[in-house]
């Protein structure tokens, strides 16, 4: 938290929403990047490089590194110039149902309150630095696109747990791709 610089922040705009979706379905929803080109084909997916990301746990949270598409100019450049947070987003997830968006000059904190299995209200925070020549309208504009993106993933989550309900399937097994899910899913079964 001390690198993220959180102490430097203000909170700038968040909002609520209800969602009818298990909390574990959205939290998922971060700890992936194949999801982009077809679910922020409009957004962000241009932004990013196709399925592409790395991840790391500390104990129970994660730390999802997700290249933009720049990151490939780096070469041309000497290593002690590079900034992680210029090249990629970093997603750190607080486990169980926390999430921090860290991005080149803002934070966005996401947190989902489960309210029942199917049903999670979300918050979506924009938090921006104390000390910013950037105008109101740089950061509203900022945290309109992030509501935005966020709500396709969140659109996905309900779509597949209505797939859910429906009990068509009695298993279901985690992918080559989603390996940070399976692990999540382990730290919440242990718990539990
Ligand atoms: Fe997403």
């Amino acid at each position: 938290m001390a690198w993220v610089g959180t102490r430097g922040l203000r909170l700038f705009a968040a909002e609520e929403q209800l969602w009818q979706a298990n909390w574990k379905l959205l939290v998922e929803g971060g700890l992936e990047a194949y999801h982009f080109r077809v679910t922020h084909r409009d957004t962000i997916a241009r932004l990013f490089n196709d399925n592409l990301s790395s991840y790391q746990c500390f104990g129970p949270n994660f730390r999802s590194i997700l290249p933009r598409a720049g990151l490939l100019q780096l070469q041309d450049k000497p290593e002690d110039e590079w900034d992680i947070r210029e090249c990629s987003n970093l997603l750190y997830t607080i486990f169980p149902s926390n999430s921090l968006l860290v991005q080149s000059d803002h934070v966005v904190w996401i947190r989902n309150e489960p309210l029942s299995a199917g049903q999670t209200r979300i918050r979506v925070a924009t938090l921006v630095p104390r000390e910013s020549a950037r105008p109101d309208t740089y950061w509203q504009k900022n945290h309109a696109f992030t509501v935005k993106t966020l709500t396709e993933d969140f659109e996905i989550a309900q779509s597949i747990q209505s797939g859910l309900d429906s009990g068509a399937n009695t298993v279901l097994n985690f992918g080559r791709f989603e390996g940070a899910l399976a692990r999540f899913n382990e730290q919440v079964r242990q718990r539990i």
